[in-house]
This record gives C-alpha cells, structure tokens and sequence, in this order.
C-alpha cells in the first residue's frame, strides 16, 4: 500500500538539449501533464541557458522548471557560476543540488552542498538534495552511514521550518545512467532510513518528498512509486524522451491513485 503524500516527478535533462529540438519536447511534456490528476507535481530542470525558453513554453502550465545546480554564493566575482536569485528571476521552482556528478567530478564536499541548498531556499527556490552511494560503498555495507553521513550535513544548518522546505533524491551512484535501477525493496529500505532522520529533525520534516533516481523508467516506475516511502522519481536519460517521461508521470498519478 502506497502512502497518502502526493507525486512529485523531476526530469534533470542534464548537459543535454538544443533550442530548437527542446521545443517539442517542453511542449509535448506541458501538454501531457495536462491530463495528470492535480496530486502529480511535474517539472523539468534544464540547463541555464534554456530557463527562458521554459518559462516561455511551461509557463501557465503543469510544469514547473528549475536548475541543476546554484552557487553557494549570493553574487560577485564567482566567473561562471549562477546564483540563485538569477534562476529565481525567471520564476523557476526547483533547484537540484549535491547531484552525484556535482560531487564526483567538481569536487562539491557536504558543506558546499548545505551552504547552496541555503542559498536556494533564501532565494525561493525548492533545493532538491541528492544523495546516494556508490557501488564499493554499497557492498561494503555502508550505504546509511553514506546517506545518512550527506542528509545531516544538509539538515545540521537548516531550521526544521527551512528543512520542510526541501526535496530529497535518493540516487545510488550505481544506477546513475547505468539501465540497473535498485530493487524497488533496496530503495524502499534506504528511503525509510531517509525518512527517519528527516521525522528526527522535526515533525514537520517526516513528509519532505523523498525521491528515487537511477535509471528509471517506464517499465519500472511504477513499482517503484508504489512503495511506501518513495514519494516520485528524479528521472535523468528517460526525461529527454517525451513519451517515456509522460508514461513515468502516468506512473506516478496511478500510485498516488492507489493511495488516495
Ligand atoms: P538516470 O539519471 O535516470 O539517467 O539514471 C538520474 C539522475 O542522475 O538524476
């Protein structure tokens, strides 16, 4: 039996898209999010470049846009970096930080992580927190020492008010564009673990979104939506393909249905 929380489904297209082709696929997602039942949130983080174009596309519609990542500055002499208050300028909803690849390739310590998700909130945005393990740490058994190790670090300079504020992505590292999602039972476990540190902070934390990301995709999300504690999916390679992100919202609306 599924829980009562509503679905939440974000496509992190990653570096991926063109202005021209996105297009279609801004205007396919909007128009087949019409049809979802109000308790399925969509939306789409694109990169920066195309913020105004989904506003122009998304906006008046069911998807909401946000970024990949934001500074953990306010502004100043930060070349290349984006600061909050300029992906908020173009009405965007949702900011991902701490995004396994963020951490792996560009160095992004706990700190850096908790200091942006500060910087999104202060800005209006809904930081969407990654977190997830890799494949020598899962074997190892130490997935919830990991998980739990990158949640707090986050939570530690919340307020529990700013810390109901956020979404967090649960994202092992092994099935990051891999096509080997974990069981819907190994996320269900992790997420329950998530779910009791998040109720530890304060009671109004325990029903923060908790999502799944890793190679989902039709076939799999609706298990995986189904369980308990997996309240929606970060869908990375199958939300660049308009009909596989549409049948993963349609997932997602049937376990919110089973639910309600
Ligand atoms: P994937 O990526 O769905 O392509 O595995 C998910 C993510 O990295 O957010």
């Amino acid at each position: 039996m599924s829980n009562q929380r509503s679905k939440l489904v974000v496509g992190n297209w990653k570096m991926h898209g063109r202005l021209a082709p996105n297009v279609a696929l801004l205007q396919g997602v909007a128009r087949g999010a019409q049809a979802l039942p109000q308790d399925v949130r969509v939306g789409v983080c694109v990169p920066y470049p195309y913020f105004a174009q989904a506003q122009a596309l998304l906006g008046g519609s069911r998807v909401a846009w946000g970024a990949q990542d934001v500074s953990a500055h306010e502004q100043g002499a930060y070349t290349g970096e984006v600061a909050a208050g300029m992906i908020a300028d173009f009405e965007a909803t949702y900011a991902i930080v701490g995004h396994s690849e963020r951490r792996a390739y560009h160095g992004e310590s706990p700190e850096l992580v908790a200091a942006k998700t500060q910087r999104a909130l202060a800005a209006g945005l809904t930081p969407i927190v990654c977190v997830g393990e890799t494949l020598d740490e899962r074997e190892s058994g130490a997935t919830e020492c990991v998980v739990g190790a990158q949640l707090n670090a986050v939570l530690v300079v919340l307020s529990a008010d700013e810390a109901a504020r956020i979404v967090v992505a649960y994202e092992p590292v092994w099935a990051i564009g891999t096509g080997k999602s974990a069981t819907s039972e190994q996320a269900q476990q992790v997420h329950a673990f998530l779910r009791a540190r998040l109720a530890a902070k304060g009671a109004q934390v325990a029903d923060v979104p908790l999502l799944y990301g890793g190679s989902v995709k039709p076939e799999n999300a609706a298990e995986l939506f189904r369980q308990n504690d997996i309240d929606g999916g970060l869908i990375g390679g199958a939300a660049l393909k308009e009909g596989d992100f549409l049948a993963i919202c349609a997932a997602a609306a049937a376990a919110a249905d089973v639910a309600g």
